[in-house]
């Protein structure tokens, strides 16, 4: 038996107590407020932007979006940054990524002043975050965090495999899990023996964007797979292999799903708790963006 971890519902309680926090501030005559930078015309962000933002509104926030064209130039990015950076008003500068392939995306990270830093991805935020003294940590990671210890799910003393070293969810990932005492292994596309080494995990995190990747093969029996794959999907034949009758009929009538890293069919039953997606970790992203706003705020103070 696989218990499904339900993200919507612990992402729904972080974000109460984040607007009670909110509220707090709001009352000291302080409104949190969140400026989104977002550049080029990317479906997917314009989706993970409009999510942002409504759960901003819906804790009390205030929040902007800056949308820039997709031929902008790095020298512009810069000058918007600087002016968010100097805005009393704005506690939280976020820069969706991707960015557009002409724009140097380290510059423009790195130009977002750390105290603002929401999305914990500026040099000073990775280090403090590595020297185990977190000021801001990037969000998707922190919310598995979340996730793990509001489900009772131990991680001190466990073996941890992460599947994917991105610098958004693999390393930050595997430092949250290192200081919470497991034993961490970064796994990625020049792995070799992938199958063995995943399947130590009493934690599996696959962060790789590839559909359907992780399978039965890669886990342990009992072991926790957390997915944290937004993949969409819009080949029948793909989604066929990857879906279940009831989630190929949606397919069908939409033309496309969103699929995880993992294949659940097949990784149901042999889990003892899995978060899928979709439901799992994506609600968890937004919520410690809300949280990581409202301390920002806080910090101001
Ligand atoms: N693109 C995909 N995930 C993220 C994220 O967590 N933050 C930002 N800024 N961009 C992203």
């Amino acid at each position: 038996m696989t218990a499904l971890l339900d993200g919507t519902a612990i992402a729904r309680g972080l974000r109460e107590e984040a607007a009670a926090s909110a509220a707090d501030l709001r009352g000291q005559g302080v409104v949190p407020g969140l400026a989104v930078v977002v550049a080029g015309d990317d479906p997917a962000s314009a989706v993970y932007v409009r999510n942002k933002t409504r759960a901003c509104s819906e804790a009390g926030l205030h929040h902007e979006t800056i949308t820039l064209p997709a031929n902008v130039a790095t020298a512009d990015v810069v000058r918007i940054v600087d002016a968010l950076n100097a805005r009393h008003d704005i506690h939280g500068i976020l820069v969706q990524l991707p960015l557009p392939p002409g724009v140097a995306t380290a510059a423009i990270l790195d130009r977002v002043s750390p105290g603002k830093d929401v999305d914990g991805f500026h040099a000073e935020n990775v280090g403090l975050l590595v020297q185990k003294r977190p000021r801001f940590v990037p969000c998707t990671p922190a919310g598995i965090m979340e996730m793990l210890k509001r489900s009772g799910i131990a991680v001190a003393g466990r073996r941890a495999v992460v599947l994917g070293r991105s610098d958004i969810v693999g390393k930050p990932m595997a430092m949250l899990l290192l200081h919470a005492d497991a034993t961490v292994t970064v796994c990625h596309s020049r792995t070799a023996g992938l199958a063995a080494v995943t399947r130590e995990a009493d934690i599996l995190v696959a962060a790789i964007g590839r559909p359907g990747f992780v399978r039965a093969e890669h886990v342990r029996e009992g072991a926790v797979v957390i997915d944290v794959g937004i993949n969409r999907v819009e080949s029948r034949t793909l989604a066929a292999e990857l879906l279940d009758a009831g989630r190929l009929r949606a397919f069908d009538a939409k033309g496309y799903a969103v699929v995880g890293d993992v294949h659940q069919p097949s990784v149901e039953g042999v889990a003892s708790a899995l978060s899928p997606v979709p439901g799992g970790v994506g609600p968890l992203t937004i919520a410690m963006l809300v949280q990581n706003t409202v301390r920002a705020a806080r910090l101001a103070l």
